[in-house]
């Protein structure tokens, strides 16, 4: 017989950092997420970065036809739609996104951070004021990569000073502005969305509750472990879990599943980014089971989100059930393949049932 604690079901559950990519690769991952997820908000740091509304449209209507090629039902998921800040990006831009109903919040790539992240902002509140005054009345959220780009900073140590030299800056000029701090690393990051007055969250990825920096280096380099904002010490690690798992509405989740071609990561200069999207939900209960909370999956998966983002909570709900489940070594994506994280090892959790 089943303990009470061997199946968990919670409302349908949402992802709220994802990048899908376009053409073949989005045709090969869509359905990965849409298995697991009722929503997601899609990243827009595509090759050519989705800096419009109108481009933002177009994107969301090429994912619509990725679900449909992909056996997805009409409704069965919804992708919520982000602009990428840049320099230029004006009032009227913001205006337009808010009015659409599709885009859900505009996103801050410190230029140089990221993969795709050429275009990104030079100098935020320099350059990008008449845009955030326009979030700010409009309450479209700013989501936010928090890592300086300073090559004097040590990589290790980007986050907790983006803190001091953007974050507080720019909450200080735009105290109503709503923010998610993007996949959050460190203990710093998170004394700071705990503590911080005004409308501020975090999202966390499964790999940053499930790793800590050694995970790179374990008996070899290891390039599927290797995303931005790299993972961190142990102690980062303690402090994600404990916020993931407190069921504080301002920590809710967000994969941040990025695929990458395997001979782009397996690489002299391997890609930055982890593909989750095929495990989610169960690398999260392997992680929140670690430390006995899974009573607190559905808040941070399914419950938080909406309510920062002002939107229903799903219909449905999905069943996780206690036993093993083995990750595929690699996926086909495109002409290539994807390689999972943790390819090959075994997962405490599985998904048992989809209402
Ligand atoms: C992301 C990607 O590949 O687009 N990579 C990553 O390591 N997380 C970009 C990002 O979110 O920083
Ligand atoms: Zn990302």
């Amino acid at each position: 017989m089943q303990s009470p604690t061997d199946t968990l079901t919670i409302t349908r559950p949402d992802d709220w950092h994802l990048h899908l990519r376009d053409g073949a690769v989005l045709d090969s991952v869509v359905a990965d997420t849409a298995r697991q997820f009722a929503r997601a908000i899609i990243m827009p740091n595509l090759k050519a970065p989705v800096i419009t509304t109108e481009l933002a449209m177009a994107y969301r209507q090429r994912i619509f036809q990725a679900l449909d090629q992909a056996g997805i039902a009409q409704g069965a998921f919804i992708p919520l739609m982000t602009l990428y800040l840049t320099d230029n990006t004006s009032a009227a831009e913001v205006v337009k996104a808010s009015q659409s109903g599709a885009v859900h919040g505009i996103k801050l790539y410190p230029a140089g951070a990221t993969t795709n992240s050429d275009a990104g902002v030079t100098d935020l509140l320099g350059r990008c004021s008449a845009a955030l005054e326009a979030m700010q009345k409009s309450g479209m959220p700013l989501l936010v990569h928090g890592e300086v780009t300073d090559p004097a900073i040590d990589l290790f140590d980007r986050e907790a000073v983006f803190i001091d030299r953007v974050m507080i800056p720019l909450r200080r000029a735009f105290p109503e502005l709503k923010v998610v701090f993007e996949h959050l690393t460190t203990s710093d990051g998170v004394d700071y969305v705990r503590e911080a007055e005004g409308p501020v969250a975090a999202t966390i990825t499964a790999h940053h509750l499930l790793y800590n920096r050694n995970a790179l280096f374990q008996g070899g380099i290891r390039p599927h472990w290797y995303c931005l904002p790299v993972l961190k010490r142990e102690k980062h690690r303690l402090a994600l879990i404990e916020a993931a798992t407190s069921g504080v509405g301002r920590f809710f989740l967000g994969t941040d599943s990025a695929p990458h071609p395997k001979g782009l990561k397996e690489n002299a200069c391997g890609c930055a980014g982890c593909y989750t999207a095929l495990h989610a939900m169960e690398l999260y209960a392997t992680a929140f089971d670690t430390v006995g909370r899974l009573d607190k999956l559905e808040a941070f998966a399914s419950l938080n989100g909406p309510a920062f983002y002002g939107l229903a909570v799903n219909q449905g709900t999905l069943t996780l059930r206690r036993g093993n489940y083995q990750i595929p070594a690699e996926l086909p994506m495109a002409e290539s393949s994807v390689v999972p994280l943790a390819a090959g090892e075994t997962l405490g959790w599985t998904i048992a049932a989809q209402s």
